[in-house]
């Protein structure tokens, strides 16, 4: 590991954070989540759908994992919990726990989530709530959804995907996204805790899509220096 990484991470992980996760971090009120279709991107098996839909929102989800059957979901994973949790017990003392509390009640939030995924993920197959599709190109048609999200992928990944590829994704989820849809990136730091770089660059150039970009705060915390979330007004 390098030394200055708060959490080692080769390729990128299989994550499956709960409804309750994505409210804190995003702070989303329930006129955002109600005003249209939602789409998470990069949701990997969180029940953040799974709960949306049982909450009566209209919600989907996209990941290349999707091309997978739950029972390899499932165990896959299990393994990403296990790692994940190692990887926390060695280094607690370096992430924030007002959330949390302790590693015991962080991991059964995830357990707890990947159930509820795997339950939504069988049952919601026909009804095409799970989309296997990959950044920076999406399945999707122009103007289809009021609330994008995208959850503990793009600038978290700053050192494996480039400046181009971050712009061309964002690019494609403004395609996505309706007129007076918003579109919510957290965080804004990698592994290392350290903010992406090329941000106030990213700001400009989207800002000439006839979009508004800023940065919002997030009350949430876990690594230490993800207190913003990037919210593009489309
Ligand atoms: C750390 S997980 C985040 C999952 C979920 N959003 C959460 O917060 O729990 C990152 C996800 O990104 C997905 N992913 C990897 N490459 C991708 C790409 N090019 N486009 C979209 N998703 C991708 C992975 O399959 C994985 O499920």
């Amino acid at each position: 590991m390098n030394n200055k990484e708060l959490y080692a991470q080769q390729g990128v992980a299989m994550t499956c954070r709960s409804f309750e996760e994505y409210q804190s971090m995003f702070m989303l009120d329930k006129a955002t989540l109600a005003k249209g279709k939602i789409l998470d991107i990069a949701a990997g098996a969180s029940s953040f759908t799974a709960e949306c839909i049982h909450r009566g929102y209209d919600a989907m989800a996209c990941d290349p994992l999707y091309k997978l059957n739950s029972e390899q979901i499932y165990e896959f994973g299990q393994q990403q919990l296990l790692i994940a949790s190692e990887k926390l017990s060695s280094k607690k003392e370096a992430f924030v726990w007002n959330y949390y509390h302790d590693i015991q009640q962080h991991d059964d939030i995830r357990e707890h989530s990947l159930d509820k995924f795997i339950e939504s993920y069988k049952n919601d197959m026909d009804r095409e709530v799970y989309v296997n599709a990959m950044l920076p190109n999406l399945p999707f048609q122009d103007d289809m959804f009021s609330c994008v999200i995208c959850n503990h992928f793009l600038f978290l990944y700053q050192e494996q995907f480039d400046y181009s590829f971050h712009l061309a994704a964002i690019k494609e989820m403004i395609r996505v996204t309706k007129k007076g849809g918003i579109i919510l990136l957290y965080p804004l730091v990698g592994f290392k805790d350290e903010l992406y770089p090329h941000l106030d660059n990213l700001q400009q150039e989207l800002s000439q899509m006839c979009v508004n970009v800023s940065i919002r705060t997030t009350e949430f915390r876990f690594l230490p220096s993800a207190d913003g979330m990037l919210a593009i007004l489309k």
